[in-house]
């Protein structure tokens, strides 16, 4: 008889240490998707960039930092070079027009070119056959020197120039098409790096 009541006290101790422990098993909340919240979890840790997903993500944090840097760079080249090619004849007043003197080496003559005149304008205007293409800056075939072999860009100022590199222009090279004066000096025309 003692037996059997502590038999089934056992029992019953079993029963609810086992009822004690599902219950504490289930009290703490299990969130519904795990995975997605992983994923939120380092989608936060990426910066935020322009590119469309799921290129941002896809590339990770180190890629979006580059991605983020990349486009800085962009943007400091694109202000350089307006800086560089800011500048535009038109604006300048018509009480403000400066006149230089240019020597066309080749074509042996002295002529006054205005500062918002470009180089081969002034030549064509003489009667002279220069060479020429794209009239934009985008090629070479307008290329002329300065006489004197000094840095182009003590002389002349470009509207545009995709061509020539820094090097070139050091040397003298210039793309007449779109070189106006800002100062009297000698050029020889049909001249290219
Ligand atoms: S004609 Fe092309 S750059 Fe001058």
């Amino acid at each position: 008889m003692v037996n059997t009541l502590g038999l089934l006290l056992g029992l019953g101790m079993a029963l609810a240490l086992v009822g004690l422990h599902l219950l504490k098993g289930t009290s703490k909340p299990v969130p519904e998707d795990i995975a997605s919240e992983v994923l939120e979890q380092r989608a936060s840790t990426v910066p935020e960039t322009d590119f469309p997903e799921p290129y941002n993500r896809s590339i990770g944090g180190g890629g979006g930092a580059g991605a983020v840097a990349g486009g800085a760079a962009e943007g400091e080249l694109e202000e350089e070079s307006e800086e560089d090619e800011g500048f535009d004849p038109e604006s300048i007043p018509e009480d403000e027009v400066e006149y230089y003197e240019i020597e066309f080496v080749k074509e042996g003559e002295t002529i006054e070119v205005a500062n918002n005149e470009s180089i081969l304008d002034a030549g064509e205007e003489e009667g002279w056959d220069l060479p020429y293409a794209c009239r934009q800056g985008q090629c070479l075939s307008c290329g002329g020197r300065v006489a004197s072999g000094e840095d182009a860009s003590e002389f002349i100022r470009h509207t545009n120039n995709e061509t020539l590199s820094d090097d070139e222009m050091e040397k003298g090279y210039m793309l007449t098409c779109t070189a106006h004066p800002t100062t009297s000096f000698s050029v020889e025309t049909d001249e290219t790096p």
